[in-house]
């Protein structure tokens, strides 16, 4: 028989910087439930990839004085690499700047210009770069852009637009469709928003040139959301090689934060109804990880970086904090402290505890042997019962997008599975030979408990169903698929345990906590930024006091040279520094400046500077500096160069 299908994405991530642990968190929703589903025997497409084109890119990679896919091969290499660690198991990685994907939007692009929906217009409206988004003015909120706060500015441009507006009224019937946009909330917020009216929709521009050009006008290139929101057809080889496309589509969930439910809800169905291709059958919008300070981000310095915490904790446990600790549509806080609490309660405590009790007992009482189990007792019904009931609950949950309940579910037979162990007293029964019956059934039972937990856990934290396998003696086959969770008894007797390292080290959360705060990537950079904003503004003010008098002798121990700065970029770590190449005479220095607040990188390029080339170099967060070069305070309170006539490399005297 043929396997049901299931086709599971990711929004398809900007590779703009690093990716932190927001963007992690929906990849690995995702993973688990692309697991979730193999397990249960579906064929499965999982997609994830990187959204490549846009303005914003375009100068993140002038900045950094590379080109745009020079830039963005490096970070999604990043991303790459990240996925690997994380052991996300997706089937396709799209890339946008792909071949596959180019030539494959443009002909959607012409799909739906010959059915009349894309037509030449001129558009002026309120534009935010950095989510490269058009807004109105009843839109904003404080006159700033509703998505991310930041201010927008006035554009007017000719271009190509989609007749959105001709599909809202079937949108908005999309919209109250049972079960199409997940959760309620986001689902209510859209509807209310297409009642307002519907613009079409500008999807070309013609001031930057970083993305697929519009097949009929080479002038212009497509606008990012038909790029981007297209690979979900285009990965699977539409409309050229249709094979997967066939197979897959449509899409059974598409998994967004909740910012970009609006792309996703209303302008990629539009998009597939004129084109009269079938509509995903649902868009979960998940809520947001936040920091206590509000929002993670690059520029603020307080991003939590997952490799990070995997490094110490190990994969499954980020994973299983990830989708335990947060109901998947809402937002939540990420803090050290909430993290360390959950992995020792939940993961050492409950389920460490009880693999390793079991495991030892086993090997005490019945020489690392699982037992017979004639001798039934009070407890072992309700026991058998928690344990076989919790698949389906676990199932209705997944198929809810509810991975916080279907865990807690997991977890309520870890917790009937430690009473037990409290109720049966195996240790008592152990002292009376005539108990011997009913001991090994309480073994056995145990054993059974816990296999049945591995399968379950295995979507989220297979390597933890693998160690307990080994412990238990359980051959990967035997007892260990989706059907096997709803039978009790499957585990052979005769079976040798053995005993190996706890699942889950117990974490001294005091002192835990004190190592995370001095480590970056723990989401604590901002206050130690600020202590550091503090020590420079300490500095500035103490530079007004008159300093010390100092000898010529002394004086003569500094070298100044002077050079001229060749190319400078912002600091990847640190918003206020610069890091310059600065040629002084043969020899070109790098040399990094805490002057960003003043000075652009363009600015400093071409300056002929002076510089204290004797100064030892330094690590400034990562960056190598060698040397320092030298401003002077203006009156205005700004910072200007000492410049000077002198060509570079000439000595300062
Ligand atoms: N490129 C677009 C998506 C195009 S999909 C056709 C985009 N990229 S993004 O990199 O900015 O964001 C990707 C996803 O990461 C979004 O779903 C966003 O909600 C998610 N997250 C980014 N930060 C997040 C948190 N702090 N918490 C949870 N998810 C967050 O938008």
């Amino acid at each position: 028989m043929e396997k049901k299908k299931f086709y599971i994405t990711t929004p398809i991530y900007y590779p703009s910087s690093n990716l932190h642990i927001g963007h992690t968190y929906c990849t690995v929703a995702a993973d688990a439930m692309a697991r979730f589903k193999r397990l249960q025997g579906y064929d499965v497409m999982f997609l994830t990839g990187t959204d490549e084109h846009g303005q914003k890119l375009q100068r993140i990679a002038e900045q950094n004085n590379v080109t745009p896919i020079e830039y963005i091969d490096r970070i999604v290499d990043g991303v790459k690499e990240l996925w690997k660690t994380m052991e996300i198991s997706y089937d396709d990685f799209i890339r946008t700047t792909e071949d596959r994907h180019v030539k494959r939007v443009q002909k959607i692009f012409m799909k739906l210009y010959e059915k009349g929906d894309i037509y030449k217009s001129s558009y002026e409206g309120l534009y935010c770069t950095p989510c490269e988004s058009f807004w109105t003015e009843t839109q904003l909120v404080d006159g700033k852009c509703p998505d991310c706060g930041r201010p927008v500015e006035k554009m007017k441009e000719e271009a190509y637009f989609f007749k959105l507006s001709k599909y809202q009224d079937r949108i908005l019937e999309l919209l109250e469709t049972p079960g199409f946009l997940e959760p309620e909330a986001r689902k209510n917020e859209m509807i209310n928003f297409v009642k307002q009216g519907l613009d079409d929709l500008c999807i070309s521009r013609s001031t930057f040139d970083w993305g697929i050009p519009v097949p009929i006008d080479e002038k212009h290139v497509i606008y990012v959301w038909l790029d981007a929101l297209t690979n979900y057809i285009t990965a699977l080889g539409y409309p050229d090689e249709p094979e997967k496309y066939e197979k897959y589509w449509p899409a059974d969930i598409h998994l967004v934060g909740k910012e970009i439910v609006r792309f996703h809800s209303i302008i990629w169905p539009a998009m597939l109804m004129s084109a009269e291709l079938p509509l995903p059958k649902k868009i979960f919008g998940h809520g947001w990880i936040l920091l206590e300070g509000g929002k993670m981000s690059k520029s603020r310095g307080n991003v939590v970086d997952p490799v990070v915490l995997i490094n110490k904790y190990g994969v499954d446990a980020l994973k299983y904090f990830l989708l335990r600790e947060y109901s998947f549509g809402n937002d939540g806080v990420f803090t050290n402290e909430v993290l360390l609490n959950r992995l020792n309660s939940d993961l050492a405590n409950d389920l460490g505890n009880l693999v390793s009790r079991t495991v030892s007992m086993i090997e005490k009482y019945d020489g690392g042997v699982i037992p017979n189990h004639d001798v039934t007792g009070e407890f072992d019904d309700d026991l058998i019962a928690v344990a076989t009931g919790a698949s389906a609950r676990v199932e209705a949950y997944m198929d809810k997008m509810n991975y916080s309940a279907a865990l807690d579910e997991i977890w309520a037979i870890v917790r009937r599975t430690n009473k037990y162990i409290d109720e049966t007293t195996p240790w008592i029964l152990a002292k009376n030979e005539a108990d011997k019956g009913r001991l090994d059934t309480v073994m056995y039972n145990l054993a059974e408990a816990i296999r049945i937990i591995s399968v379950l856990i295995l979507p989220f934290m297979h390597h933890t169903s693998r160690e307990i396998w080994k412990q238990l003696g359980i051959p990967e086959g035997e007892g260990t698929g989706w059907k096997d969770t709803f039978t009790f008894g499957l585990i052979k007797t005769g079976t040798r345990v053995e005993k190996g390292p706890a699942l889950f080290p117990r974490i001294d959360i005091e002192k835990e906590l004190a190592v995370l705060m001095s480590m970056e990537g723990t989401g604590n950079e901002k206050k130690a930024d600020d202590k550091s904003d503090k020590k420079e503004e300490k500095k500035e003010t103490s530079a007004e006091e008159p300093k010390a008098e100092i000898t010529i002798d002394d004086f003569d121990k500094i070298e100044l040279k002077t050079g001229k700065i060749l190319e400078c970029k912002k600091h990847p770590k640190a918003d206020k520094l610069l890091i310059s190449q600065v040629k002084m005479g043969d020899e070109v220095r790098q040399i990094v400046s805490g002057v960003a607040k003043f000075y652009t990188p363009e600015d400093m390029v071409g300056r002929t500077v002076t510089v204290v080339a004797n100064l030892k170099p330094v690590k400034l967060r990562g960056e190598m500096s060698q040397g320092m070069i030298l401003f002077a305070d203006d009156a205005d309170g700004s910072l200007k160069f000492v410049t000077t006539d002198a060509a570079d490399g000439c000595t300062v005297k």
